[in-house]
């Protein structure tokens, strides 16, 4: 009976997290996805605590309490753009768990009665082992690398860095079958631990800044596929099935962003984004050729736009100049009787959704967000198209120089907009680091500034015009 309690519970949890998911794809829906997962964890929880034979719940309880202060402090105290290495630090502690927990089934193993066989145990925990030390070390070094106080963001790399990994591979091949031949060889399974530690922090470490995000959705993926396995060493179904709703969903994601940047998984792992030999340089692009225009010249032409679609990217999210933005798309709206509209591109900033949620923050209704897709073919009928802090979601190059780093990569096409504002500090590159001929174009204005200091300038122009 208490079994099947257990397993009831266990698969009302498993379905809480499916529809929480499925909730999570809309925003209009996320809040209650989120809170449908996060009940259903509870009840998870809840259910294995009731099941615990082997700590007290004493232990357990001052676990949760603990991790669940820490959690609070950081979930509060971080900052939106801080948002990616949050989660590569979480991603990091899933992988930990795993390889802790594992290691401890394996030690238990020969002491207690462990429920499963002890094959399906021993073949677990070494792929627990593997996959959940090359998230914790791989996450780590993606955490540091985003954090840049202790190693620079940008990409390191040494000479034969394949071969190293391929041996470091092999080495976790051969440790994990000699522990799967003598499960009693518990020092093994450390040594193992460390070997695919270094293996992760080698794969990492020759990934550049900006990938980042795509290397942390797949270590997300990974801490997935590592709390599976340890759901395997556990016989815990529940910890199997979320560890695959992770798995899945962190690969789903991974795929995503590459496709959006126009690049496979293996170049975005083992390839480097560099301007092609031959490409134009900043000079050739802009000299004499670039318009700047002031917030009172830009605000003459809000006078008699009918249709404004605003961009918004990296920049924004760094200048925090969401909620002026909002302010500034209010007063077109109401006061000069403009449609403003939000053109989303799905790898805009740092990370997945980044500027749906800062918009979201900034309480812009969700109708007036339109992506990329649904908004390209109507862009001619814009009067004032205006980037934020945008620049290679825009740039045109990736249409037109097969050589660029972005070629193929699909753009908000701004320049077939009537007139182009483009507001950011310099005519400094984006993340792909290549010039912007839009800068350059006959209909476009730069409004030089920092993002949210021009808008409020703008703002002011135009309540003063
Ligand atoms: P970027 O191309 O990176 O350009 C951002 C621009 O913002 C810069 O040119 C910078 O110019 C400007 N900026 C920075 N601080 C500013 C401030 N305070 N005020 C105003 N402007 C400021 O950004 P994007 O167009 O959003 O494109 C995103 C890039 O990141 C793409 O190449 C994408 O592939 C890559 N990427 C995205 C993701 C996800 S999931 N979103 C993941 C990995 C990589 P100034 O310095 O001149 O101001």
């Amino acid at each position: 009976m208490r079994e099947v309690v257990i397993n009831l519970t266990y698969l009302l949890a498993s379905a809480m997290f499916v529809f929480g998911l499925k909730g999570l794809t809309h925003p209009r829906s996320a809040v209650r996805g989120n809170l449908t997962g996060a009940v259903g964890m509870l009840l998870a929880i809840a259910v294995t605590l009731f099941d615990q034979r082997i700590i007290g719940f004493e232990m357990i309880i001052a676990g949760a309490i603990v991790g669940g202060l820490i959690g609070a402090v950081f979930a509060i105290k971080i900052q939106m753009t801080a948002m990616p290495q949050m989660v590569a630090l979480f991603n990091g502690f899933g992988g930990a768990a795993s390889v802790l927990v594992a290691g401890a089934a394996l030690i238990e193993s020969g002491l207690v009665d462990i429920t499963g066989s002890m094959t399906q145990l021993v073949v677990a925990t070494v792929a627990s082992g593997i996959i959940g030390s090359v998230t914790f070390w791989g996450s780590l070094i993606a955490f540091l690398k985003l954090w840049e106080k202790l190693i620079p963001g940008g990409a390191i790399h040494f000479p034969g860095q394949q071969v190293v990994n391929a041996l470091l591979a092999v080495v976790c091949v051969v440790l994990g079958a000699l522990i799967i031949i003598d499960p009693t060889q518990i020092s093994l399974y450390w040594i193992l631990a460390l070997v695919a530690g270094v293996m992760g922090i080698l794969l990492t470490i020759p990934i550049g800044g900006a990938d980042m995000p795509v290397v942390i959705a797949l270590l997300n993926s990974y801490s997935g596929l590592a709390a599976t396995a340890t759901g395997f060493v556990l016989s815990n179904n529940v910890l199997i099935i979320a560890g695959s709703l992770v798995g899945a969903s962190g690969l789903i994601l991974t795929s995503i962003m590459c496709k959006a940047m126009n690049r496979s998984l293996a170049n975005v792992l083992f390839g480097t984004l560099a301007p092609a030999e031959g490409s134009a340089t900043a000079d050739e692009v802009y000299a004499g050729k670039v318009k700047a225009a002031s917030p009172e010249e830009v605000a003459m032409l809000f006078d008699t736009a009918q249709r404004v679609v605003i961009v918004p990217g990296y920049g924004m999210a760094v200048a925090q100049a969401q909620h002026v933005v909002r302010d500034l798309a209010n007063f077109l709206t109401s006061q000069k009787g403009a449609v403003v509209e939000y053109a989303i591109h799905p790898v805009a900033g740092r990370m997945p959704g980044h500027m749906n949620v800062l918009l979201a923050e900034a309480n812009v209704e969700y109708d007036q967000l339109k992506e990329m897709d649904e908004i390209n073919p109507t862009l001619e009928t814009v009067d004032v198209a205006m980037v934020i802090g945008a620049n290679d979601v825009v740039n045109p190059v990736a249409r037109t120089d097969p050589k660029s780093p972005i070629a193929g990569m699909p753009i908000i096409d701004v320049d077939k907009c009537r007139t182009v504002v483009i507001v950011k500090r310099s005519l400094s590159p984006g993340f792909a680091g290549i010039p912007n001929p839009l800068f350059a174009a006959d209909n476009t204005l730069m409004m030089f500034g920092d993002g949210k200091k021009a808008l409020l300038e703008l703002l002011s122009a135009l309540k003063e015009g």
